[in-house]
């Protein structure tokens, strides 16, 4: 497959470019800087700009891209980066999709869809919840609209767990030190999926038949609490306190709010079609992290 990938720099974006070119995959990246090796093709989202040539007779195109969530504080002007640097390219590559005929168009998207589900399961037919990130990502998805005629997939991510950054690389200093600690009172859902089955279960949704929102969350839920005596424990520091939601709020901004939501999230559609988690549950999937 000829696979054009955006965001390919990120977390998710560099660990899926290796597997499918492991796979034997051709892949294109697109880069919003001047394009400097073979790979790479320019483009630049706000501008509305594609490199020409770099999403014509593409199998597949893969958007990853969109500015860090819990990289800053989060005052107005950071959620405004965050929505647009999502909604901008999606639409973007979603309109070259449809012009040169992609017929696949895997986009990002999170379980934030879901907003607080408090301890109910939701599976993919749940209604978007409320809040900064669930509107953000009912937009971000909207924005696939253009691209119609392709199959569209939109990977609803929960947290993904690595050694290389992600959710842990900002709570890692904390454990370091002992001071991590359960989130407001722990009993949150919080959903996560280990890197290696994020880009597995990306890989299956690119070479089946599936289409529609697709949640990307491991087979087993946990709540804050459990995370957290799993990472305590992977850590060797007990996890014996929590961390008050203001003492998160001062640190963290708005963002204190959507960490210490639950989201109780079932990866239904993966399990129907048969796709199979490396990591089961979150005290493996933690183990895993540190085992590299
Ligand atoms: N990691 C998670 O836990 C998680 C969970 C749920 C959803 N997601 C979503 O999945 C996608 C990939 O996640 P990730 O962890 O790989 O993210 P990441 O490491 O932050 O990488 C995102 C990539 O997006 C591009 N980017 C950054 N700022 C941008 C901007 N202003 N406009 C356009 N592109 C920009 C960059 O790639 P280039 O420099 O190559 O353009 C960057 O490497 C993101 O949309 C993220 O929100 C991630």
């Amino acid at each position: 497959m000829r696979v054009v990938v955006a965001g390919s720099s990120g977390l998710i974006g560099t660990a899926l470019v290796a597997a499918l070119r492991r796979a034997g995959d051709e892949v294109l990246r697109l880069v919003r800087g001047p394009a400097q090796a073979p790979d790479e093709r320019r483009w630049d989202p706000p501008a509305g700009r594609i490199d020409d040539g770099a999403v014509a007779g593409a199998d597949a195109v893969v958007n990853l891209c969109g500015a860090g969530i819990a990289d800053r504080r989060w005052s107005q002007a950071r959620k405004q980066v965050l929505l647009d640097s999502r909604v901008e390219p999606t639409e973007v590559l979603a309109a070259a999709v449809a012009e040169h005929g992609v017929p696949v168009l895997v986009n990002g998207s999170a379980v934030g869809y879901y907003g607080d589900t408090g301890p109910a399961p939701a599976d993919e037919r749940a209604a978007a919840g409320e809040g900064f990130l669930a509107d953000m990502c009912v937009r971000w998805e909207a924005a696939t609209e253009a691209a119609a005629g392709a199959r569209v997939v939109l990977a609803r991510t929960a947290q993904v767990l690595s050694s290389r950054g992600g959710l842990l690389g900002p709570l890692r200093p904390l454990f370091a030190l002992g001071l991590g600690g359960r989130l407001g009172d722990g009993s949150q859902f919080m959903p996560w999926i280990h890197l290696d089955d994020e880009v597995a279960a990306l890989e299956f949704l690119l070479r089946n038949d599936i289409s529609g929102p697709v949640n990307l969350a491991g087979p087993t839920p946990a709540t804050n609490a459990e995370f957290t005596r799993a990472l305590g424990r992977v850590k060797h520091r007990p996890a014996v306190f929590s961390v008050p939601t203001f003492a998160l709020r001062a640190v963290t901004g708005d963002l204190a709010d959507e960490i210490t939501r639950s989201q109780h999230v079932l990866p239904e559609v993966l399990r129907d079609k048969g796709f199979t988690f490396r990591y089961r549950t979150v005290a493996e999937a933690l183990a895993a992290t540190e085992a590299r």
